[in-house]
């Protein structure tokens, strides 16, 4: 049984306007840093939003949590456009949306208590905690991200890295939302902490009931926690399907070669497996290509691809074939298997 979807988001567009001039500021041009975005997350799911640095990951989030307007396109939660709210409605929508940065050192005021940072929601939301219970809802929010609650009056400097993701993270609950938007919250951190955030994550996605945007630039760090995955490319998303699917059957060429990219453990599976070099850098989005974006580093690019935008749609050999069918946006896409089984 599939879910209910809680946030639908349809050809989510955010163009920021380039301009020239100090005083005069003459629009000439855009910059297209999200350009057609369409996806659904559903009640107590993990989406996973992986891409390269630059292609439209951070803006996807902002307009999720209502930091940023749409140029176009709709973000529904529950069936309500937020593009289109404003004021109190827009308030009572973003209470159930909350975002947990990327940077930990620098997404942390330096001069406020943790007990602030942590109760500053509070002050936007007096309805959801009187002032006199707030001390004692950010000591328990300490102890569920498991640091200890008498830590309250510390800065943030006399934590670690780890510890200050998990403040991040208390932060984002004290609303009790809904959705959390997870914008690389592990990027930031040491490989060995990495893990116990995302298994911090995983826990508190149980216990509070939460369905998660996670969002980061590698493969294998989303991987486990997410249940299906969307692959971003210059604004745009190329592929999209279940774990299974998008690991184990990828047919975009993008996606096959950030899959190659991704470290292997076992050296036996190393040896075997296939290394996909892209060739040149990822254009700007402001000037992308025509008709696929991709197709200026895609060993497959047929003169179609500079003339058609290839749809994100399952691949019409897919109807019928064995296996899993899902959402590629490439003229050619066929499977091809890069990553050795685990
Ligand atoms: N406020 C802004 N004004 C102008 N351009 C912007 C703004 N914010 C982002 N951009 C541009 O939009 C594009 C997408 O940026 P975004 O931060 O969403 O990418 P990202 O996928 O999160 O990258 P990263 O992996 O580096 O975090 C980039 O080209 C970026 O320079
Ligand atoms: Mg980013």
């Amino acid at each position: 049984m599939t879910a209910e979807a809680i946030l639908e988001v349809r050809d989510l567009v955010k163009h920021y306007p380039l301009t020239q001039g100090i005083v005069l500021k003459k629009q000439v041009g855009a910059v297209k840093a999200v350009d057609g975005v369409s996806f659904d997350l559903r009640k107590g799911e993990t989406l996973g939003i992986v891409g390269e640095s630059g292609c439209g990951k951070s803006t996807v989030a902002r307009t999720l949590v209502g930091l940023e307007r749409p140029t176009a396109g709709a973000i529904r939660y529950h069936g309500e456009d937020i593009a289109r709210l404003s004021g109190r409605a827009l308030k009572a929508v973003r209470r159930n949306i909350q975002m947990v940065f990327q940077d930990p050192y620098t997404s942390l005021n330096p001069r406020m208590t943790v007990g602030d940072i942590i109760g500053e929601p509070y002050d936007i939301h007096p309805e959801v905690a009187p002032k006199g219970d707030r001390r004692r809802r950010v000591q328990e929010l300490l102890d569920v991200v498991g640091l200890n609650p008498e830590y309250v009056n510390r800065y943030p400097h006399q934590f670690s890295g780890g510890q200050r993701q998990r403040i991040g993270i208390a932060r984002g609950l004290a609303l009790r939302p809904e959705i959390i938007v997870a914008d690389e919250p592990v990027s930031a951190l040491d490989v060995s902490v990495q893990a116990q955030v995302v298994n911090l994550l995983e826990r508190l996605q149980d216990e509070f009931d939460l369905s998660y945007v996670f969002i980061a630039h590698d493969l294998s760090v989303v991987r486990h926690i997410s249940d299906r995955v969307a692959v971003m490319y210059l604004g745009r998303i190329v592929e999209t399907g279940t774990e299974d699917e998008i690991y184990g059957h990828p047919t975009h060429p993008y996606t096959q070669a950030l899959l190659s990219a991704v470290p292997v453990p076992d050296p036996d599976a190393r040896e075997h497996r296939e290394r996909i070099l892209l060739a040149g850098d990822v254009p700007s989005p402001a000037d992308p290509p025509s008709g696929c974006r991709f197709r200026t580093r895609c060993w497959k690019a047929q003169p179609v691809c500079a003339e058609v935008v290839p749809p994100l749609a399952v691949p019409e050999w897919f109807a019928g074939a064995a296996g899993p069918a899902h959402p590629s946006a490439c003229h050619f896409a066929e499977e091809r298997h890069v990553v050795p089984s685990e």
